[in-house]
């Protein structure tokens, strides 16, 4: 029998179960030929018109959906939000459920306010899928995250992965985190203690390291986080350079580790959480996974729009 993707929304990890993501890589590896190429568009969403609506800064996710909608054959309508006054929470409704009255199959949006995608899926009958809520998900990085994993590593379970760097802040993290604990992967986080959610051990399950060192040497993978800083209140770190010193991914970690893998979801600040050397070099994945975010984008819209069938 085919395998169901029961799911008509995308809004955070935590709703989805293994058997789910499985199907989603699959899907995401059957996509990974097509997803460079312009000059064969597969028809699988031909007919339907997917909506990009990015109330924060992006360049990675907003491009790799719509380059995933239109290798599909989507119509797609970018909608800018950006500055705009919808960003308060009546008018936001308004304009969702005008969409719905333009037809649309399906809204991508990504919201400063942690919850968004939730409060929409409520008032909407398209598909809503988060690019990014606050500081809550981000359930497209945490799958490319993973399926880049998957495909080095042909598993994920038992596999160790540290989150470096900003982890309060971090969507990416959450996300992570929900999607490598589903696989019984072990899951780090390293930083200084003020960007450590104090809920870290207890409720997320995961291992708080305060020393790079130690992370890096118990680790196969580092996923290194940027400082948000622009959802930053001041006084969480000392400087950049002092955070430099005790957290920046150098090339020093290969010598703690010289088969520790890197990956980062971007955009980077070089010279702050990793040097340009580790991002070059070949234990990094960076590139790579920006390719795999294009055909997990165009797993995750087929899957969600096609009625589920695989
Ligand atoms: C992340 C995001 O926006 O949450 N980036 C991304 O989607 N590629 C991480 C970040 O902004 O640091």
């Amino acid at each position: 029998m085919a395998a169901v993707f029961p799911h008509r929304h995308l809004v955070g990890i935590t709703e989805l179960g293994r058997e789910d993501v499985e199907l989603l890589f699959h899907r995401a590896e059957a996509y990974l030929p097509y997803c460079r190429s312009a000059v064969h568009r597969l028809p699988d969403l031909r007919g339907k018109t997917v909506v990009l609506a990015f109330f924060e800064p992006s360049t990675r996710t907003r491009v790799s959906f719509e380059l995933a909608a239109r290798r599909l054959s989507a119509d797609v309508v970018s909608f800018q939000a950006l500055g705009s006054s919808l960003a308060k929470g009546e008018s936001l409704l308004d304009t969702v459920q005008t969409l719905e009255a333009l037809g649309v199959d399906a809204l991508v949006i990504r919201h400063h306010a942690s919850g968004v995608p939730w409060l929409i899926r409520e008032h909407v009958s398209y598909s809503v899928i988060n690019a990014g809520d606050g500081q809550h998900e981000h359930p497209t990085q945490a799958l490319l995250d993973g399926f880049t994993l998957w495909k080095h590593f042909g598993r994920l379970e038992g596999l160790r992965v540290c989150l470096v760097g900003d982890v309060l802040h971090s969507r990416v993290a959450r996300s992570n985190i929900a999607l490598l604990r589903l696989f019984g992967a072990e899951v780090g986080v390293c930083g200084p203690l003020t960007l450590i959610p104090s809920c870290a051990e207890q409720v997320w399950g995961v291992r708080v390291f305060a020393s790079l060192r130690e992370a890096v040497q118990w680790a196969d993978v580092l996923n290194v986080l940027r400082l948000q800083r622009e959802r930053m209140e001041s006084g969480l770190i000392p400087s950049l350079e002092e955070y430099h010193r005790w957290f920046g991914v150098t090339a020093s970690v290969f010598a703690w580790n010289p088969t520790i893998r890197i990956l980062h979801p971007g955009p980077v600040n070089y010279g702050v959480e990793l040097t340009a050397d580790v991002a070059a070099s070949t234990h990094a994945h960076i590139r790579q996974q920006v390719t795999h975010g294009v055909a997990v984008r165009m797993a995750v819209l087929s899957l969600l729009l096609s009625g589920g069938s695989a």
